[in-house]
Order: structure tokens, then C-alpha cells, then sequence
């Protein structure tokens, strides 16, 4: 194990606050059994207070130290999702704390799977209460780099670009119809197959869950979705400067423009550094391209939506 994450495991035990990797994006972790250093947590994202946070540990056993009651459902999804990109709302144990719940009497908890975040989580041998490690309702940042653009962090691990690029699929099952709150690259698909039950939707943009806000995940820029066949008209229209996101061939008339993959993973992993570079490229608006409207495109889908705000 390296003496980075040694030292970053002490920065945590000391009540600070180290960003590290995960495989969808970066977050910024706090000690989750210390009210101190969740509340120094939410003070650097810009947080309201009353936003629950996803406590992150190494295990599954782990996880289900701050959960009172595991339905077998949570059994079968940990033994085939974790560690990865899956976060299961639980009914909390007394570990998990106001601070970390939003009050709330149910907990986020999630083990992923990249191994800077694996060793992190090992060596510090606790919850840790990681949020995205970008200020509030900002891009989620996929690489140290962006984390250091956007955030003070004591600490910072640099674990290279993630390799999802979104965040963690969310599924609540803390009663018995089981709810998807965010939808990520496992699909609401793939848990119905495991589970032979349906997984219903998410009904209103409850702001507990602050991925459910409508404006989320978004530039500074005002970006706005167009269809395929109306994109060309839509930049001919434009009088002043535009950035481009799209899978097709750039067009001269645009100031920027971002060829994006025509594969939903491959998408997904480079979303987030796109919108930041449309974004610095400081043009009036930004166009993107809307991916197809099939279930392989819907998480991407998502996360265009709220940075279309
Ligand atoms: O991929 C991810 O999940 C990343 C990495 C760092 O693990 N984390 C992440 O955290 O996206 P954050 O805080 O940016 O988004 C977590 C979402 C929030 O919308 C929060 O409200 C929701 O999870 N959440 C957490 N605990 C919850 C709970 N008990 N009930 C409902 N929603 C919850
Ligand atoms: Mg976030």
C-alpha cells in the first residue's frame, strides 16, 4: 500500500477531508462517524445541510454495519454489483447518523471498486461520507485535476480518469417496492434480471436527493439538447458564439466542437470533461446533441437533461 494512501487515511482519522477516486467519478470523503468533519464536508461542496451523503466502505459487511435491516434483495445485489457503481438506500443502524442521513431514517451506501478507493477505504477501516468532489450542482469531476480546479481539499489521491464517468446507479431498498433514485451505468434492466422483480421509477424531484434537483451535473454555460435532425438549422440560427457536443463531424461555422463516441460507456466516461471544456471555452450557448431514446442511452440521458438544466 502506498504512504499517499497511508497519509490520507490519517488526514481522514484527523477529521479532514481527502478527495480520492472511485471508478464512476471523484469524491471527497470525510470521517462519516464525525459530525465535525461532515459539516467541514458540506461546507466545502456549498451544501445545504439537510442533503444525505453516500457513506462508502470497503465491503459489503461493512456497509451493512450502518443498515438495520438487509432484505435479501440487498444480499443479492451486493454479492453480484459490489464492489461498483451501485449505492443502495437502506434503512439505517444507529452508526448512521443525522449528519450523514439528512435526518433522514434511512442511509446511501455504496462500496466501489477502484483500487486507490479500496486501499483508502481498507487502510482507514471506517465509513467515509464521500459526496461528488465538485461544489454544488457543478460537474461532477472525473479526474485530480478537476477536483483541484474546483474544490480545497486537504488531501488529494490521483487514481487517473474514471472509468464509468458518471455517478453510481441508486437504488432504494429500504421497503418493499424498491425505487431506482438515479439511474447509472448499471441498469434498472440488469437489477430486474438479478432480482425477478420490477424496479419502479422515481415519481417527483424530491430534493432530498440532490441528483433529483432539475438543474444538476450542469456548466456554467447555458446548454440546451436539440435532436439530431434539427441540430444543423438550430447552429445556423445562432448569432452569437456556440460549443458544440455532438457525434458528428465538426462543422465549420461552430466556434467549438466535441466529437463524442457513439457508445454509451464510452460516452459516459468522457461526458464530464467535455462539458467542462465546452464550458471554459466561454461561448454564449452550448448545443448538444440528444443521444438516442433507448434504455442503453437513459443514465447519459439523464445527466444531459439537468446540465441542460
Ligand atoms: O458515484 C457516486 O455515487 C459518487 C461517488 C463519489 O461515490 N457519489 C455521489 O455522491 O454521486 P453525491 O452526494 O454527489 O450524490 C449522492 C446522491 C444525492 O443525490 C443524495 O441526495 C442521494 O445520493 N442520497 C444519499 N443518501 C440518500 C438517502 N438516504 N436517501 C435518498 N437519497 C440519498
Ligand atoms: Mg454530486
Amino acid at each position: 500500500m502506498s504512504s499517499a494512501v497511508r497519509r490520507a487515511a490519517e488526514v481522514l482519522r484527523a477529521g479532514g477531508l481527502v478527495a480520492f477516486p472511485t471508478e464512476t467519478v471523484y469524491g471527497l470523503g470525510a470521517d462519516a462517524s464525525s459530525a465535525e468533519a461532515v459539516a467541514r464536508l458540506y461546507a466545502a461542496k456549498g451544501r445545504p445541510a439537510d442533503h444525505p451523503v453516500i457513506v462508502h466502505f470497503a465491503s459489503a459487511d461493512g456497509a451493512f454495519t450502518f443498515a438495520r435491516e438487509i432484505p435479501d434483495a440487498a444480499h443479492k445485489l451486493a454479492g453480484q454489483f459490489w464492489p461498483g457503481p451501485l449505492t443502495m438506500v437502506l434503512k439505517r443502524s444507529p452508526l448512521a447518523k443525522d449528519f450523514v442521513t439528512g435526518g433522514q431514517d434511512s442511509v446511501g451506501l455504496r462500496v466501489p471498486s477502484h483500487p486507490v478507493a479500496q486501499a483508502l477505504l481498507r487502510e482507514f477501516d471506517g465509513g467515509v461520507a464521500a459526496p461528488s468532489a465538485n461544489r454544488f450542482g457543478n460537474v461532477s469531476a472525473t479526474t485530480a485535476a478537476h477536483v483541484v480546479e474546483e474544490l480545497d481539499a486537504e488531501f488529494v489521491l490521483d487514481g487517473g480518469p474514471s472509468e464509468v464517468g458518471i455517478e453510481s446507479t441508486i437504488i432504494d431498498v429500504s421497503s418493499l417496492k424498491l425505487v431506482l433514485l438515479r439511474p447509472g451505468s448499471i441498469s434498472k434492466e440488469r437489477i430486474q434480471d438479478l432480482l425477478k422483480i420490477t424496479i419502479h421509477e422515481k415519481k417527483s424531484n424530491s430534493p432530498r436527493h440532490s441528483g433529483g434537483l432539475e438543474r444538476h451535473y450542469a456548466p456554467k454555460t447555458p446548454a440546451m439538447l436539440v435532436p439530431p435532425h434539427e441540430l444543423d438549422a438550430e447552429i445556423a440560427r445562432r448569432v452569437d458564439t456556440v460549443a458544440v457536443l455532438a457525434f458528428s463531424k465538426p462543422d465549420e461555422r461552430v466556434d467549438y466542437w466535441i466529437r463524442m463516441p457513439k457508445e454509451p460507456q464510452a460516452y459516459a466516461q468522457r461526458l464530464y470533461a467535455a462539458l467542462r471544456e465546452l464550458d471554459s471555452a466561454r461561448c454564449a450557448t452550448i448545443l448538444i446533441e440528444s443521444p438516442p431514446e433507448t434504455a442503453e442511452w437513459i443514465a447519459v440521458r439523464d445527466r444531459l437533461q439537468r446540465a441542460a438544466g
